[in-house]
């Protein structure tokens, strides 16, 4: 509220060797019953979640509040779509209720846009760098519009793209005991990453919950903000 836009967590479940997503087969989930319940709190308590196209085209995801607790507004579902991949037949698209935007680029077709449009799903466009979707105008977007908090659960490109510029304020991390190993499963943040030790995005007042007995998820603020 002090800073006039919406606090953002970037938001992931993870192996213990930071892995998102198996190359292969990825159908299941990486963490336990206990810590997606979790998540549902944490998706209670947020006014807007975003994730990328990739996320939507591979997962088909839904990113509904199912908490079961009523809200004060509805949960905003945004999906940063440069090019209007997204099916107007996914399930985000078919359980749009005035609460799904889509976040494009001026290169997007306008065909696509109005047979989302045509489903209720408000576009909008927001050109950022290397032709794709502004993550900071949709920060500022949320801003004009009273957000308070914004979740991202993203995969590796968005999640990298957000930390990288400067949008996210804390992480919220859950592990599960798992390894997938590998150099071609996911890690939490992709895209180039940075190249010196000393350059690592750093965060401060790291705390620790425990989600069950061989659970646990990481909260911790960004400390230094990227070049
Ligand atoms: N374990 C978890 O917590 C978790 C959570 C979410 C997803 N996942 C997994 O992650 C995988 C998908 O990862 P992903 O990296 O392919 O997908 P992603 O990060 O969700 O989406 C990437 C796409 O978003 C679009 N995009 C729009 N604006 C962007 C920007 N400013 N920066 C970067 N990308 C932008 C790009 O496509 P355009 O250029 O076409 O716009 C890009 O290819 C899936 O396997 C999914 O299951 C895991």
């Amino acid at each position: 509220m002090r800073e006039r836009r919406p606090l953002v967590t970037l938001k992931s479940a993870l192996t213990l060797d930071g892995k998102i997503a198996a190359p292969d087969d990825n159908t299941g989930w990486i963490t336990s019953d206990q810590a997606r319940l979790h998540v549902q709190t944490l998706r209670h308590h947020t006014d807007a979640i975003l994730t990328g196209i990739g996320t939507v085209l591979s997962d088909d995801c839904l990113l509904t509040d199912r908490s079961g607790a009523d809200r004060s507004r509805p949960l905003l579902r945004i999906v940063v779509d440069s090019q209007l991949r997204i099916s107007p037949h996914s399930n985000m698209v078919e359980t749009c209720s005035d609460d799904v935007l889509v976040a494009t680029t001026s290169a997007a077709s306008p065909e696509r846009r109005a047979a989302l449009e045509r489903k209720g799903v408000e576009v909008v466009v927001l050109d950022g760098p290397d032709g794709r979707t502004s993550l900071r105008a949709v920060v500022e977007l949320l801003a004009s519009r009273n957000y308070l908090s914004l979740m991202i659960e993203a995969g590796s490109k968005v999640n990298w793209a957000a930390l990288e510029s400067g949008v996210v304020d804390k992480i919220f991390f859950y592990y599960a005991p798992k390894i997938l190993g590998g150099t071609q499963s996911l890690p939490v943040a992709g895209g180039i990453g940075r190249r010196r030790r000393s350059d690592a995005l750093v965060f401060r007042d790291v705390k620790l919950h425990p989600i069950s007995s061989d659970e646990f998820a990481v909260e911790a603020w960004m400390l230094r903000q990227p070049r």
